[in-house]
C-alpha cells in the first residue's frame, strides 16, 4: 500500500510559509532573466507584471460565477469582451472569458456541435477536420465531446493542404479549424480559403488565434503584413485568443468569441433539473476566478492600444533579429516562413537533440525538440528574452561549432519535456 505524506497537524506562521515557498522556487527556471525562450511564460515588462498582480490580489476572493454579486467583475468581463470583439473586427457577436486556450477551443467545439445538431440534423457521427499542425486541444476537447478528429498532413510550407482537406470532408464534417498562427512553425493557415470552403458546405469554421489573437492586431497596425484571420473573413464563426499569452494577463485567461450573438444559445450549459433550481453557465468552469478577469482588464486598460503596439514592435524587432541571425549560422535553417513571432529551426547536418542539449548545458531551459520535422521551437513570448537574445545567439553559434568539431557531446538529460510529463 502506498503511504502518503500526512497532512501537517499545525499551521505555519506566514514568515515560515514565505521561506518555504522561496526555497521551493529556487529550482524554477529563470524566466525573468529570459532563460526560457519559446515556452510557458509571456512577459511584457515589470510594470505590466505588477499591474496584473495588484489587480489579481484586489479581486482574489471574487467569483465570476456570481456576476450579480460582483458587478465589478461583470463590468470588467463585458469591457474585455467588447475590446476583444472590436480588435477582432466583429460586427456584433459575443464572447466569454475562459481559463485558457484549451477551454476556449473546447467551448468553440461544444458550440459547433450543438449548432450542428440544430442545423445539420442528419449528422450522426460528427467529424472535425484540421491540419496536423493544429494544437492538441482540439483532440482533447473532441474526446470529451465525442467528436472524431481527422488530421491531415500539411503542405511543405506547413500550411494546410487544401486539396487533402477537401478530400477529407464528408457529410458528417461539422467543423474545420485553422491556426493563426500554429505554435511550432509560426505560419498561418489559409483562413480565407478554409472559411470559404466551410461556408459553402454549411460547416462551422474556427480560427485558433490563441497565440496571435492579441498580437496580430497591433503588428498589423504597425504596418507588418499579417494574413487574414479575424471576423473580417467571411465564414469565421468562432475565434480562440489567449489573454494570458500576448494579452500579457496573468495565466488563466482567454477569450472565446463568436461572430453571431445568436450562437450563444449553443454555447451555454442550461440545466433545470436540480434541487437548487436552474443552473446556467457559459464556460466549462462553474466557479470562475474573478481575479483573472480583473487582472486581464487592468493590464489591457493599463497598456491601451498604444502600449500593445509598442510592445508588439519590440517583439517584432527581436523576431527580425532571429530570422536574420539564425539562418546565417552555418548548418542551421528556419523552417517555412514564420509570419508572426513563433518559429522553429533545424539543421541538415546536426542532430537538433544535440543542439538542444548544448543550449541546456549553457543554462537555457530547452524543451524537447519537435519530432516531425526535427526542430527547436523558438517563440518571442517574453521581452525578457529580448534582453538576452544576443547571448542566446552567441551560445547557439558556440554550440554548433563545438558539435561540428566533435569537441563536445552534451548531456541530453538536461532537456526538459513539453507538457506535464
Ligand atoms: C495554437 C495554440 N492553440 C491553443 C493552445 C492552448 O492554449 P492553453 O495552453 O492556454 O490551453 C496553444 C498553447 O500553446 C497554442 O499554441
Amino acid at each position: 500500500m502506498t503511504t502518503h505524506i500526512p497532512f501537517p497537524e499545525k499551521g505555519l506562521d506566514e514568515a515560515a510559509i514565505w521561506q518555504a515557498m522561496d526555497c521551493a522556487k529556487e529550482g524554477d527556471v529563470d524566466w525573468r532573466g529570459g532563460r526560457l525562450p519559446g515556452f510557458y511564460v509571456h512577459f511584457a515588462n515589470d510594470d505590466v507584471d505588477r499591474v496584473g498582480k495588484v489587480a489579481f490580489q484586489k479581486f482574489q476572493a471574487t467569483n465570476a460565477l456570481g456576476l450579480g454579486a460582483f458587478p465589478s467583475i461583470k463590468k470588467f468581463e463585458s469591457e474585455v469582451v467588447e475590446w476583444a470583439l472590436s480588435l477582432f473586427r466583429a460586427k456584433g457577436g459575443a464572447a466569454s472569458i475562459t481559463s485558457g486556450g484549451t477551454e476556449s477551443i473546447f467551448i468553440a467545439m461544444k458550440t459547433a456541435r450543438e449548432w450542428a445538431k440544430a442545423n445539420r440534423p442528419n449528422v450522426l457521427n460528427p467529424r472535425v477536420v484540421i491540419s496536423h499542425t493544429a494544437h492538441p486541444a482540439f483532440d482533447k476537447a473532441a474526446k470529451y465531446l465525442e467528436l472524431e478528429v481527422v488530421r491531415i498532413a500539411p503542405r511543405a510550407d506547413f500550411k494546410t493542404d487544401i486539396d487533402a482537406l477537401e478530400g477529407a470532408l464528408d457529410d458528417q464534417t461539422i467543423m474545420i479549424a485553422g491556426s493563426a498562427p500554429q505554435f511550432t512553425m509560426g505560419v498561418f493557415d489559409q483562413i480565407e480559403e478554409l472559411a470559404a470552403i466551410a461556408e459553402s458546405r454549411n460547416i462551422w469554421f474556427h480560427t485558433d488565434a490563441c497565440v496571435g489573437g492579441f498580437l496580430s492586431p497591433f503588428a498589423e497596425q504597425n504596418g507588418h503584413p499579417i494574413p487574414a484571420w479575424d471576423f473580417r473573413v467571411m465564414g469565421v464563426k468562432s475565434i480562440s485568443a489567449d489573454l494570458h499569452k500576448y494579452g500579457f494577463a496573468p495565466k488563466g485567461a482567454s477569450i472565446v468569441a463568436f461572430a453571431d450573438a445568436g450562437f450563444q444559445k449553443f454555447q451555454v450549459f442550461d440545466f433545470n433539473n436540480w434541487s437548487r433550481g436552474r443552473y446556467v453557465t457559459s464556460t466549462f468552469a462553474g466557479t470562475r476566478s474573478g481575479a483573472n478577469i480583473a487582472a486581464a482588464w487592468a493590464v489591457m486598460r493599463f497598456l491601451g492600444n498604444e502600449g500593445y503596439r509598442k510592445i508588439a514592435e519590440q517583439i517584432w524587432q527581436i523576431r527580425e533579429q532571429l530570422l536574420r541571425e539564425i539562418p546565417a549560422i552555418e548548418d542551421l535553417f528556419v523552417y517555412g516562413e514564420p509570419e508572426l513571432t513563433v518559429m522553429s529551426y533545424g539543421s541538415k547536418t546536426l542532430d537538433v537533440g544535440d543542439i538542444a542539449a548544448g543550449l541546456a548545458a549553457k543554462g537555457w531551459y530547452t524543451v524537447a525538440p519537435s519530432l516531425n520535422p526535427p526542430a527547436i521551437n523558438l517563440g518571442i513570448l517574453s521581452l525578457a528574452f529580448g534582453e538576452v537574445s544576443d547571448v542566446y545567439l552567441n551560445d547557439l553559434r558556440d554550440v554548433v561549432s563545438q558539435l561540428k568539431t566533435g569537441e563536445n557531446r552534451f548531456d541530453r538529460s538536461l532537456i526538459g519535456s513539453y507538457g506535464t510529463r
